[in-house]
């Protein structure tokens, strides 16, 4: 099993590469992914970067959230662009198994339209709202070097898990 790298670990803070071979080696390392995100308590996505690897490639799965929500199960988003967010924001809760020790109160689109492609290399366009696109796009996030954290209005807003 991979392990989740943590804060202060440099790594989470490097962008990942574009991936550009669509092979055995990217469907290992889409297992290998969805296992650690699987294993980690109450994962609903997780992006390479968190298993060390600086490819563009994240898995979310909302249809395991605690509380239900539209979704559109497993999803494995590689090369993702967010093409469109729409002028509306909510603040939601976000936590982050990079991040174990916090939570924090973080402003996203409200709706979004993502561009990927999936593990063939076929090019695929979805529409998302509420929680799955939150999930998005902290996922994204990571594929960047950012961080819930670093979204956060006010240190307010973070708070130490008990
Ligand atoms: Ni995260």
């Amino acid at each position: 099993m991979r392990q989740i790298i943590t804060l202060p670990d440099e790594r989470l803070r490097l962008a990942a590469n574009a991936v550009t071979e669509f092979d055995q080696q990217l469907q290992a390392l889409y297992e290998e992914l969805e296992a650690a995100m699987r294993a980690g308590e109450g994962g609903v996505g997780i992006a390479a970067t968190q298993i060390g690897e600086q490819q563009q490639l994240v898995i979310i799965d909302c249809s395991t959230s605690q509380r239900p929500c539209e979704n559109h199960g497993l999803l494995c988003l590689i090369n993702p662009e967010i093409e469109v967010r729409g002028a509306e924001a909510t603040l939601g809760r976000e936590g982050c198994l990079s991040v174990p020790d916090w939570v924090g109160m973080v402003p996203r689109a409200k709706h979004i339209r993502v561009r990927y492609q999936n593990l063939s290399g076929e090019h695929q366009s979805l529409k998302c709202s509420g929680f799955e696109a939150r999930v998005i796009q902290h996922e994204v996030d990571h594929l960047y070097g950012r961080l819930f954290i670093d979204r956060v209005i006010s240190t307010h807003d973070l708070v130490r898990r008990s």
